[in-house]
């Protein structure tokens, strides 16, 4: 991209000298707080889902503003907002933990659904899938003794109990509402006050 900002590539290589003779010294003095490469790639891969998460969340914002259900949209957005934060909790984590980022293209999410039922039906969905890529890593942490890792993870665990029971609350009130639009447009007011 013409205008896009990148360091010299003489910065970069500095860095990445820098960070390697940082790692060779904390090894040397026993600090043994530097990530190990395999926690490494496995956080860079979640960072990754986080963003998609954002991104699955704007494209149901965009959509659910194309159905005049701007309440929904406000949720969606709100909720993507939040992912970005998931994907920075990572990305500082791996910084302080001497690691290296490794930014990933991110897929692009679908940009229409069928009903509002089959939005959150799909936003539920990949709820649980992030929980579930969420406890590998606290399993592959758990195995490497990472316990900074495994400490920061648990976080996200209780985060995800909550993202959970929130998008299927939804899901569940759409699935209620039904073909009734009076019942969808009460529910879509509810949701843009922040109410699951
Ligand atoms: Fe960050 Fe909704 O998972």
């Amino acid at each position: 991209m013409k205008n896009s900002f990148r360091l010299p590539n003489k910065v970069c290589r500095d860095i990445i000298k820098y960070q390697t003779i940082r790692q060779k010294e904390l090894k040397k003095e026993g600090i043994n707080m530097v990530i190990t490469e395999k926690i490494q790639d496995a956080i860079n891969q979640q960072i990754n889902a986080e963003l998609y998460s954002a991104y699955l969340y704007l494209s149901m914002s965009a959509y659910f503003e194309t159905q005049n259900l701007s309440g929904f949209a406000k949720w969606m957005k709100g909720h993507a907002q939040e992912e970005l934060t998931h994907a920075m909790k990572f990305y500082e984590y791996v910084l302080e933990r001497m690691g290296k980022m490794a930014l990933q293209a991110i897929p692009a999410p679908p940009a229409k659904w069928d009903s509002p039922v089959a939005a959150f039906e799909q936003v539920y969905q990949h709820e649980q899938k992030v929980t579930a890529l969420i406890n590998a890593l606290l399993e592959l942490a758990t195995t490497h003794k990472d316990y900074a890792t495994c400490a920061l993870l648990q976080w996200f665990v209780n985060e995800q109990v909550e993202e959970e029971a929130n998008t299927c609350k939804m899901l569940e009130k759409a699935k209620l509402a039904g073909a009734s639009v009076g019942a969808l447009f009460a529910l879509d007011h509810q949701a843009g006050k922040g109410k699951d």
